[in-house]
């Protein structure tokens, strides 16, 4: 008798159909739990994601996956073969394993530089997590996607079964990690089920994780919207140090600067620019250089937190407005320990932020 592993791979496309049954399922769930009607979600955001899932898994996946299959073809054919003499849990663990790699360091490298940050920058617009935020990129942020690439070299290699099945564990994982349902949250309440998930977390992106991530700003003591950066495995993010296990939710997700781009900047982008003057999607954004050689005196209140700017380019100097996006600055938060005027460092150039310390004397 056949099993049902069996059964289900010799259904044709049986891998688009479990991904489909996946990103229903968590839709399902979210509407049945009440969330579509105390959404904050605009007309724009169900366009934007539902074109881009569309274009994605219809174009440009198909599309790239056929690109490196005829180049390669033509290129280096003995190529085609080269995984075929592995067995297939080997041949899996390395695609899998590759696939989070790059996109690990692809997402990172979009938060940390200018023009990759406008493409990715739509997926941190969303006000509230759902199980389509994961398709809210613009379109160029997709071709430049060096993972799609990388599945089309392993399909051409001979691993089009390993992709598939890859492809099926990826998106239980990351739609998981985006929904409002956070399903980890009852392992948090219980005591006999948090070791679980204690284990589980150092393994898989987990929503507690990933929301974190999408967290407005650490003020919160939650978020780390300059951290947490995986997409199926937490390994990358403990290794190269972005890792933050908070076990609780953001308060505010979304941009601390916000700005209203219609959805056709927001995924096509720079093909199409914004309206909105303040929008770094419009075709005149420039980034401030608000840094001055003096300290800036404040007035700060005892136990109040304050996020002071480190990357010199925001309109609220000293203190943070989000700006630091698309650079690896990274704001400074700190409590105020007494009611008094202080001298704070606007220079960027102090030892000890966020305090003046003289050092623009140097400079
Ligand atoms: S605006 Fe946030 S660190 Fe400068």
């Amino acid at each position: 008798m056949k099993t049902f592993l069996q059964t289900l791979s010799s259904v044709e496309q049986w891998d688009v159909i479990l991904v489909l049954i996946i990103l229903f399922g968590f839709g399902l769930a979210e509407s049945v739990a009440g969330f579509l009607y105390n959404s904050k979600r605009k007309k724009g955001d169900w366009i934007q994601e539902i074109v881009s899932f569309l274009f994605l898994s219809l174009g440009i996946k198909p599309l790239i996956v056929a690109a490196v299959y005829i180049v390669g073809s033509a290129v280096m054919p003995q190529a085609s073969s080269l995984l075929s003499g592995f067995s297939f849990p080997a041949v899996f663990f390395f695609y899998i394993l590759m696939d989070d790699f790059l996109q690990y360091w692809y997402h990172r490298t979009a938060h940390e530089t200018p023009f990759l940050w406008k493409l990715h920058r739509a997926h941190h617009q969303a006000e509230e997590m759902g199980y389509f935020v994961s398709y809210r990129n613009a379109m160029l942020y997709y071709i430049l996607m060096p993972n799609i690439w990388w599945v089309g070299f392993v399909v051409f290699a001979g691993g089009a079964k390993a992709v598939a099945l890859g492809l099926v564990i990826k998106q239980f994982i990351i739609i998981g990690s985006h929904s409002r349902l956070k399903w980890d949250k009852p392992f948090y309440q219980h005591p006999l089920l948090t070791p679980i998930i204690k284990v589980l977390e150092r393994i898989i992106i987990t929503p507690s994780f990933h929301h974190a991530h999408h967290g407005t700003s650490i003020l919160d003591n939650t978020s780390n919207p300059n951290g947490n950066y995986g997409n199926m495995f937490s390994l990358w993010d403990q290794l190269f140090g972005s890792a933050h296990f908070r076990q609780s939710y953001p308060q505010e997700y979304g941009l601390m600067h916000k700005t209203e781009d219609p959805w056709t900047a927001a995924y096509f982008y720079p093909f199409v620019t914004s309206p909105d003057a303040q929008s770094s999607l419009h075709k005149t954004h420039k980034v401030l250089d608000t840094k001055t050689k003096e300290a800036l005196w404040v007035e700060l209140t005892k136990g109040q937190d304050y996020l002071w700017c480190a990357c010199g380019h925001s309109s609220k100097q000293p203190f943070c407005d989000g700006s630091h996006h698309g650079t690896k600055a990274v704001p400074v938060k700190f409590t105020a320990k007494r009611t008094a005027k202080v001298k704070l460092c606007n220079c960027k150039a102090t030892q000890g932020s966020p305090f003046c310390d003289d050092s623009h004397l140097k400079l």
